[in-house]
């Protein structure tokens, strides 16, 4: 493949988005951006902050304040020497495991459905994504961050199958939680992130559909290879 593109891949949570978008970036030597990464650290600043509390409702003034008034805040991302994993870093501080807790995820559908945030992170997408030869990762890439991308993935799975990734993941990280609740969490997520005003999930009308409830991920890499080839 020539010329450098732009791949935009939205879906539910869970559904193997940032494994799979990861492949294709190595496989391409693009970059690979985790667009969650972002609303999850500024979930948790907005908690460290106490600009929400245990029923979800945030104090919007001051999360616009803190996000865009004086100094603001620095998220990005950092690649490992050792590994050549992505890690995500607020102002500095490694918060690659604290964004993925259920403190976190409990907490980031709320959080990512306010204007400025939304604003605040597709400024730092934008400006990734302008120069080309990225894949992103996230629920509006291809229908409001780059409507423009030239290849838009709709990944989407079953909720048990989801639910299982999800909890295997945590559980390799040590971290707490039941098959229930991590299948509550993403239901409540589903509904929060396809009801929302701004920029809800949807697929774009011209995004092709990856459903990998049932396909292995050497399958779904078949599948990817045979579109690439198109370019
Ligand atoms: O992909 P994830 O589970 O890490 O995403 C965390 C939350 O961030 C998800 O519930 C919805 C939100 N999100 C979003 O609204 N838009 C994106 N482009 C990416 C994530």
């Amino acid at each position: 493949m020539d010329k450098k593109i732009v791949i935009a891949i939205d879906g539910y949570s869970s559904t193997g988005k940032s494994t799979f978008a990861k492949l294709i970036a190595a496989r391409l030597g693009y970059i690979y951006i985790d667009t969650g990464a972002m609303y999850r650290a500024v979930t948790l600043l907005a908690q460290r902050k106490g600009l929400i509390d245990s029923s979800n409702n945030i104090d919007v003034p001051a999360l616009r304040s803190e996000l865009f008034d004086g100094p603001g805040h620095d998220v990005n991302f950092r690649v490992r020497e050792d590994n050549g994993s992505s890690e995500t870093y607020l102002d500095g501080e490694n918060v690659e495991n604290q964004i993925r807790s259920m403190g976190v995820s409990s907490q980031v559908s709320p959080i990512a459905a306010v204007p400025c945030v939304r604003e605040f992170v597709n400024i730092r997408l934008r400006r990734i994504g302008a120069g080309k030869g990225v894949v992103m990762d996230g629920r509006d890439i291809g229908t409001a961050v780059f409507p423009n991308a030239e290849l838009k993935i709709f990944m989407t799975a079953s909720p048990d199958v989801r639910a299982r990734r999800r909890l295997m993941e945590m559980q390799a990280k040590g971290q707490e939680g039941t098959f229930e609740q991590v299948l509550a969490n993403l239901r409540e997520r589903d509904y929060v992130d396809s009801h929302r005003e701004t920029d809800p999930l949807t697929k774009a009308e011209d995004a092709v559909v990856l459903d990998n409830s049932d396909l292995s991920l050497e399958q779904q890499l078949e599948w990817i290879d045979k579109i690439l080839e198109k370019f």
